[in-house]
């Protein structure tokens, strides 16, 4: 069996007060996960520090929301992988959809940080996914496949066991329309079958996909039923500790 990694993204909410409430919250209702489910909280950069001293001695995991792909330098407003594992991050969502729509992330900028973030020691968990307009153009595999191809370009079959991919389709982030189990199990099929084109196939049946895009816990475990789906990316959701921790034990 593939392990489950649930991440819950809190993007830009959460100041170091709330952020105390949400992990005490979490703390309680996590005490113990299934021995094959990984359950990771990625705050702001604000929380990281008080975060990791909180979640010590707990079966959550810590990680960030991006980082840049140089060691240090003038970089005003970046941060390091450096940075991030002095903070307590094992983990660190790249190329999330709102940063490639807001930031003008490429597949070859997204490339460049997840290889920084493995060759340090951090675990990158890559997103992808199609926006609505190319859903409906019937595109979805081919910019899925591009984005997938891009990211993972010159990484090795050692740096596979450590990579989490999320699909992510763009359409269902932050607006209550999830993809439906089948969609996403059809699309995560592609990402297997590519990946292990890619690489050999032992390397595409241990690889964790997270499916992201209006995880609740009312849908998770159907979404989590699906052969080929091993996690998730949860954004909305996750801002509470009952919705987020129902998430994690919703896992196969
Ligand atoms: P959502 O966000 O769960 O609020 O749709 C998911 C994500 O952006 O990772």
């Amino acid at each position: 069996m593939r392990n489950v990694i649930i991440a819950g993204n809190w993007k830009m909410y959460k100041d170091l007060r709330e952020t105390a409430e949400l992990l005490d919250g979490l703390k309680s209702l996590l005490k113990s996960v299934k021995p094959h489910v990984t359950a990771v909280v990625c705050p702001p950069y604000t929380s990281l520090a008080l975060a990791a001293e909180k979640l010590r001695g707990t079966p959550v995991r810590l990680g960030a929301q991006n980082m840049w792909h140089q060691d240090e330098g003038a970089f005003t407003g970046e941060i390091s992988w450096k940075m991030l594992k002095s903070a307590g991050c094992e983990y660190v969502i790249l190329g999330h959809s709102e940063r490639r729509q807001y930031f003008g992330e490429t597949d070859e900028l997204i490339n460049a940080k997840a290889r920084k973030a493995l060759v340090n020691g951090l675990l990158p968990i890559i997103c992808v996914g199609e926006t609505l307009a190319q859903r409906e153009k019937g595109v979805t595999s081919q910019v899925v496949s591009a984005q997938v191809k891009g990211v993972l370009a010159g990484l090795t079959e050692t740096d596979m066991a450590k990579v989490v991919i999320a699909y992510e389709p763009i359409w269902a982030i932050g607006t209550g329309k999830t993809a439906t189990p089948a969609q996403a199990q059809e699309v995560h099929h592609t990402i297997r079958q590519l990946v292990g084109e890619m690489f050999p196939t032992h390397v595409a049946d241990q690889l964790v996909i997270q499916y992201g895009g209006s995880v609740k816990p009312d849908n998770a475990a159907e979404l989590l039923a699906q052969n080929d789906i091993d996690g998730a990316l949860v954004g909305g959701a996750c801002l509470k500790a009952d919705s987020f921790a129902s998430i994690v034990n919703a896992s196969k």
